[in-house]
C-alpha cells in the first residue's frame, strides 16, 4: 500500500535539539574561560563552499563559540596551506580546525588534512581519528555520517539487523557511514552495502534496501525503480540544477527525485532541510569535543 504520509525527517528541528543539548557542555567550558573555537580555511571561490563556509560560522555565532574564516585565493600554493595549518595548530583560541572541500586541484586534498593536529580534528577526517572511528575508539566522527546517525536516532529508526544500502564511496560521506552502520554499537549493527558507479544492477541492490543512503552527487538521480515500500531514505545529496524561475536562478535538489518516492517511502530526509543542518551541529558537537579534551587546555 502506497504511504501518502510518510515522515518528512526534519533536519532543521533535529540539528536545534543537538545544539541544545551542548548547552551545558558549552557553559561548564565558559566556567573555565574556555570558548571553542573553530578557524575555517577556504581556498578559492567555489560558490557552494563559500555558502557552506557562512551557513558554519552563523551557526556557531549563533551559539555564541568563536569561529573564524581563513579565506585564500585559490591559486594559493602549497606551502601557504601547509604553514597556515601549521600556525592554527599552534593557535590556542582554535580547538578545531576544519579545511573546507574540496580544494583546487593543484592541491593535494590528502596532504592538507593530514597536516591538521588529530587533536584539532573538526572534521574527523584525518587518518588517525578514521582509524580510531573503524576500531570503535572514542574520537571526533565525521560530521555527516555522525548527523545521520543522529537523524536517525531522533527520529526513533532502529538500525540493527536492517540492511542498510549506501550508494557512494567518498571519504567524506560513503566510507564512514558505512562502517558506522556495521559496528558493534547502538547506532550501528546493520547489514551494509555499499553501492557505487560500477556496481551492476544498483537499482535491484537499492530496491533490498530497509535504509537507503543516497550519496553520490547526481541530481534526482535515485528515483522509485531503486525503492522499496516502506524504505527509510537518507538524502545527503546538495545539487544545484538550473532553474529560471527561482530567484537565484537555480534551486537545490538532492540525490533522489523525492516527489517520485515520497509515497513509496516510510521516513524521508528533505533537500534542503535535512542532513545539510545536521553537519554543521555535528560540526559544533565536534568542536566542544575537542575543547574539552584535556591536550587542548
Ligand atoms: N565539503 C562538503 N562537505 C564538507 C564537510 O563536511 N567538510 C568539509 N571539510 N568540506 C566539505
Amino acid at each position: 500500500m502506497p504511504n501518502s504520509n510518510p515522515l518528512i525527517i526534519d533536519g532543521k528541528v533535529i540539528s536545534e535539539k543537538v545544539c541544545d543539548s551542548l548547552k551545558p557542555r558549552i557553559e561548564r567550558l565558559a566556567e573555565k574561560g574556555i570558548v571553542p573555537g573553530l578557524a575555517v580555511v577556504l581556498v578559492g571561490d567555489d560558490p557552494a563552499s563559500k555558502v557552506y563556509v557562512g551557513m558554519k560560522a552563523r551557526a556557531f555565532e549563533k551559539m555564541k563559540l568563536y569561529s573564524e574564516t581563513i579565506h585564500l585565493p585559490k591559486d594559493t600554493d602549497r606551502e601557504t596551506v601547509l604553514n597556515l595549518i601549521d600556525d592554527l595548530n599552534k593557535n590556542d583560541k582554535f580547538h578545531g580546525i576544519l579545511v573546507q572541500l574540496p580544494l583546487p586541484s593543484h592541491l593535494d586534498e590528502m596532504e592538507v588534512i593530514m597536516k591538521i593536529n588529530p587533536d584539532k580534528d573538526a572534521d574527523g577526517l584525518h587518518p588517525l581519528n578514521l582509524g580510531k572511528m573503524i576500531l570503535g575508539v572514542d574520537g571526533p566522527l565525521p560530521c555527516t555520517p555522525h548527523g545521520i546517525l543522529m537523524l536517525l536516532k531522533y527520529s526513533d529508526i532502529d538500525t540493527s539487523g536492517k540492511h542498510c544500502v549506501v550508494i557512494g564511496r567518498s571519504n567524506i560521506v560513503g566510507k564512514p557511514i558505512a562502517n558506522l552502520l556495521a559496528q558493534k554499537s547502538a547506532s550501528g549493527n546493520a547489514t551494509v552495502t555499499v553501492c557505487h558507479s560500477r556496481t551492476r544492477d544498483l537499482q535491484s541492490i537499492a530496491r533490498q534496501a530497509d535504509i537507503l543512503i543516497a550519496a553520490i552527487g547526481r541530481p534526482e538521480f535515485v528515483d522509485h525503480r531503486f525503492v522499496r515500500e516502506g524504505a527509510v531514505i537518507i538524502d545527503v545529496g546538495v545539487n544545484r540544477v538550473d532553474d529560471p524561475t527561482a530567484k537565484r536562478g537555480y534551486r537545490l535538489v538532492g540525490d533522489v527525485n523525492f516527489d517520485d518516492v515520497k509515497d513509496i517511502v516510510s521516513a524521508i530526509t528533505p533537500v534542503p532541510g535535512g542532513v545539510g543542518p545536521m553537519t554543521i551541529s555535528m560540526l559544533i558537537a565536534n568542536t566542544v569535543y575537542l575543547a574539552e579534551k584535556p591536550a587542548s587546555n
